[in-house]
């Protein structure tokens, strides 16, 4: 039975994938910090037939979360851990970020995934079996002139992510970037502004694990945002920037 943990699953593209991931035979563990929304999301996975366990933990919790992981792990060694856990950073009326958002979304973005993902790769390099996911964003590619802090995170994550694949591959781990464009989540739903080719946070999900399945290095989506963010950075910054005008947002505070 595939013991599969998933970060943020209370919500948004977290909560569908492990919708998805639910079957008869499936072990899922799911985290996130509000315990109404985990648990109803727990227990439609248990309707599917699924093994659940849950967990209410904040990512920045460095010695909680890798105590916690070394533990379930022990007992039950993970196959997939999905990084996924995040918030968007920003200012509500498209201002500058205040200093305490910027470092609230490094610290969950990039600080929180580290904190999931590290400990993992200990476990899971030393076994030589193992498969990790780091959901990042096509922001990465094109920086968000509003949600600064988010595209750093994200930018850190997936360059992080990719350098370790390589390390790992010989030790027996998978590891993929995950780089989606615009979701309708919570999160993507905030975004005050042109949204091209919004996914749901299902299609996300599907995209996901099939992509993980095939153990691809980036697994963007949809193909021609992606193309586009991935080769804007081939032109002038100032080129790049200027074609980025269309995609100025705000941000409502998440919940
Ligand atoms: N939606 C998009 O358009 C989009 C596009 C590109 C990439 N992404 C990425 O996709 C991932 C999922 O985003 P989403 O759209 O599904 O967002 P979402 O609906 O807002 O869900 C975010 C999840 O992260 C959890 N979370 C946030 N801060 C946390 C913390 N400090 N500790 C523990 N859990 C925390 C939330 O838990 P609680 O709600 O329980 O606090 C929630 O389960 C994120 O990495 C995001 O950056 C999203």
């Amino acid at each position: 039975m595939p013991v599969i943990l998933i970060t943020g699953a209370s919500s948004g593209i977290g909560a569908a994938l492990a919708r998805l991931y639910a079957r008869e035979g499936a072990s899922l563990v799911l985290t996130g910090r509000d315990r109404t929304r985990l648990k109803a999301v727990a227990q439609e996975c248990r309707e599917r037939g699924a093994d659940i366990r849950t967990r209410i933990i904040d990512v920045r919790e460095r010695t909680e979360i890798g105590a916690w992981i070394r533990e379930l792990d022990s007992a039950t060694p993970l196959d997939l851990v999905i990084v996924n856990a995040a918030v968007n950073g920003g200012h509500p009326s498209g201002g500058l970020e205040t200093e305490e958002t910027a470092f609230e979304t490094a610290d969950i973005n990039l600080g929180g995934a580290l904190n999931v993902m590290l400990p993992c790769v200990t476990l899971m390099s030393a076994r030589g079996r193992g498969q990790i996911a780091l959901i990042s964003s096509l922001a990465a590619y094109a920086p968000l002139p509003d949600a600064p802090a988010y595209s750093g995170a994200k930018a850190a994550l997936l360059a992080h992510g990719l350098a370790l694949r390589q390390k790992l591959k010989p030790l027996g781990v998978r590891l993929s970037v995950v780089t989606p464009g615009y979701v309708k989540t919570p999160m993507g739903g905030v975004i005050k502004g042109w949204r091209p080719l919004e996914m749901s946070a299902e299609q996300a999900a599907g995209r996901i694990i099939e992509g993980l399945e095939r153990d691809r290095d980036v697994i963007a989506f949809p193909a021609i945002l992606a193309a586009l963010a991935r080769g804007a950075l081939l032109v002038p910054e100032r080129i790049r920037s200027a074609g980025l005008s269309g995609f100025r947002f705000r941000n409502r505070p998440r919940r």
